[in-house]
């Protein structure tokens, strides 16, 4: 589809993340020249930085198919069965959100991924029987924002994990210029490092960002994304100088001027602006702690300095 040939195919293709492409490269080679499956596979790191694509690509490098669920999705063990037992030896079934699977069928997985086999009971009672399928080799990708919540047993059945970081302004402006040129858009250096800048290190930001921009380009201008117009379309959308956002925003003075700065617990912060507390850990959170915006203490969530500054309000003395 249109959307899916945004994303490169190949690992040449991925700008960003040098180690896990480093990494990953060896493995697939090594498996290749073995004619052999690739080990599992865990991503993870918060959410847009990749994880999806990079599935695709394990896939495609390693000339297999691959099949796409999400945790969630799996409610009983008859659904997992139904998925690999249609998988093609080497296929790659890639799991999203793999720590939403139930732990019933994570027991389920277990010799899946070890012996490529499935237990399956078959009726309920005493008459309640078991069977064992054999089942292709396969390469699991499991994608995950928090590898913590992973039991220990299915993290350990992962011979690679590998987990996305941030990326900087430059990688991001690289992914602006390249999802311009599919775009056929026309854009200047600065209004791809201006909105490089404000994705949050996370290029699905930085590409819906430039649509949007883009957008604005076409109504409001010639069509051509010029720094100055993609300052003014960034503004319109409540993106700020550092890319926060609307909800990054309330979350930040929620805490500064209900909870003076804080600490303050995740529930709390989480009732007092009306977003679901995983959402706030998992989206909004991770990318707040890494430029120092917030700590996380034992007895809550701080604000630092550094916001009162963001926001030029006078930083409390006590
Ligand atoms: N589009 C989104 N993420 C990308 C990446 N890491 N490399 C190239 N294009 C991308």
């Amino acid at each position: 589809s249109f959307e899916l040939s945004l994303r490169p195919q190949t690992l040449r293709q991925y700008i960003g993340q040098d180690k896990v492409k480093e990494n990953l490269a060896v493995f697939i080679e090594a498996a290749k020249m073995r004619k052999e499956t690739l080990d599992h596979v865990l991503l993870y790191g918060p959410p847009g930085l990749g994880k999806t694509t990079l599935a695709a690509i394990i896939a495609n490098e390693m000339g297999v198919n691959i099949r796409t669920t999400a945790g969630p999705a799996i409610e009983r063990p008859g659904d997992l069965a139904a998925i690999l037992t249609a998988l093609e030896p080497g296929d790659v079934l890639f799991i999203d959100e793999i720590h939403r699977l139930p732990r019933s069928i994570e027991e389920v997985l277990y010799p899946a991924m070890e012996d490529f086999c499935l237990d399956i009971v078959i009726g309920k009672g005493p008459g309640a029987r078991s069977v064992r399928l054999d089942l292709p080799p396969f390469t699991l990708v499991g994608a995950t924002t928090r590898a913590g919540s992973l039991s220990a047993p299915l993290r350990d059945r992962f011979g690679v994990m590998s987990r996305l970081e941030y990326y900087n302004e430059s990688q991001l402006k690289e992914i602006v210029v390249r999802t311009s040129d599919i775009l056929h858009t026309e854009i200047d250096e600065l209004a791809a490092i201006e909105i490089a800048r404000r994705s949050r290190g996370t290029p699905r930001i930085a590409n819906r960002l430039l649509r949007r921009v883009r957008d604005y380009a076409q109504v409001r201008g010639d069509g051509i994304v010029y720094l100055d117009l993609a300052s003014e379309a960034l503004e319109m959308l409540q993106v700020d100088r550092l890319g926060l956002d609307h909800i990054d925003h309330k979350l930040l003075r929620g805490i500064i001027e209900k909870y003076r700065g804080g600490p303050v617990g995740l529930e709390t912060i989480s009732a007092t602006i009306g977003e679901e507390s995983h959402t706030i850990e998992d989206v909004y959170e991770p990318y707040l702690l890494q430029i120092g915006f917030l700590q996380r203490t034992p007895r809550g969530r701080v604000a630092t300095s550094l916001v009162y500054e963001h926001f030029k309000m006078e930083v409390p003395s006590d």
